[in-house]
């Protein structure tokens, strides 16, 4: 069970800081969402497996990550070698990027690993507005994301809601929740552990992957909302029990 009020989840972090946690790979870690999170997750004592392209990129990627967390476990990868180092994998890659990456990681992935999907497929991977949705054949990038892996790889979206500049400033506290959809609620409580571990992030159990259509598509209100007020809004749901996870 993950304990959802402050309180629980700082003696939870607490309990569970103790313990090493396997590493986690980050695909697109180069990029700003990718690094917000590479950051705070190694911030929260979790090794940053850091993919890219390019393994000189993840390398420099690698030393500014130690620049804001000096005491955090990263490694510099290229994307199917961070892959391979990992049980848990972050895609954090633009929509028009997101098959193509997938496709070149088919043969990196394995049963059993588990990804969480942060794709957003906003219009602007298009050339069109940031506050507009691009329509997917298969419902969202997360169920697309789904369609591509291999057979037994999980597939659990999340962290489309937190901004990339939030998570990049250590000073900036998040105070907000992360919705997570997936058809596996193990999987789903597997990714909450995992992304609770940064603070001020409550993960809400958001229902099915198909969900995802709705949760990505928040993006969009946000940054048309942080547009207007020029701000770094996030969500926060009310009038939730205090246990999200049992
Ligand atoms: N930015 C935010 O605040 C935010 C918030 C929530 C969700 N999201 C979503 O998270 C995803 C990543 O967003 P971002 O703003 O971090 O994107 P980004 O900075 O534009 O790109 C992230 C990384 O994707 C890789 N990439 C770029 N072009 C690629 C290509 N042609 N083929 C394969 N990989 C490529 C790059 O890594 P390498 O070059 O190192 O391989 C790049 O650093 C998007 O789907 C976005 O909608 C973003």
């Amino acid at each position: 069970m993950l304990p959802s009020s402050p309180s629980a989840r700082s003696l939870y972090s607490a309990a569970v800081a103790q313990a090493t946690p396997d590493p986690v790979a980050i695909i697109g870690a180069s990029g700003a969402l990718g690094f917000g999170v590479a950051t705070r997750l190694g911030g929260a004592g979790v090794p940053i497996a850091i993919g890219s392209r390019e393994f000189a990129r993840a390398v420099e990627t690698v030393e500014r990550a130690r620049e804001i967390v000096p005491d955090a476990s990263f490694s510099a990868h290229h994307n199917d070698d961070a892959v391979r180092a990992a049980a848990v994998v972050i895609l954090s890659v633009p929509f028009r990027n997101q098959s193509e990456t997938l496709a070149n990681l088919r043969h990196a992935l394995s049963p059993g690993q588990l990804l969480i999907d942060a794709t957003v497929p906003l219009a602007a991977a298009v050339s069109g507005k940031a506050t507009r949705m691009l329509g997917v054949w298969q419902g969202s990038a997360a169920q697309q994301a789904l369609e591509m892996v291999p057979d037994g790889v999980r597939v659990v979206s999340a962290l489309h809601t937190i901004s990339a500049a939030s998570l990049s400033d250590p000073e900036h506290p998040l105070d907000q929740d992360v919705l997570v959809c997936g058809d596996s609620r193990d999987d789903k409580r597997e990714a909450a552990a995992l992304i609770q571990r940064i603070e001020g992030l409550r993960c809400v159990d958001c229902g099915r992957l198909e969900m995802s259509r709705t949760t990505e598509s928040l993006t969009a209100l946000l940054i048309a909302v942080n547009a207007r007020y020029k701000a770094h809004a996030g969500v926060r749901l009310t009038s939730l029990p205090d246990s999200l996870w049992e």
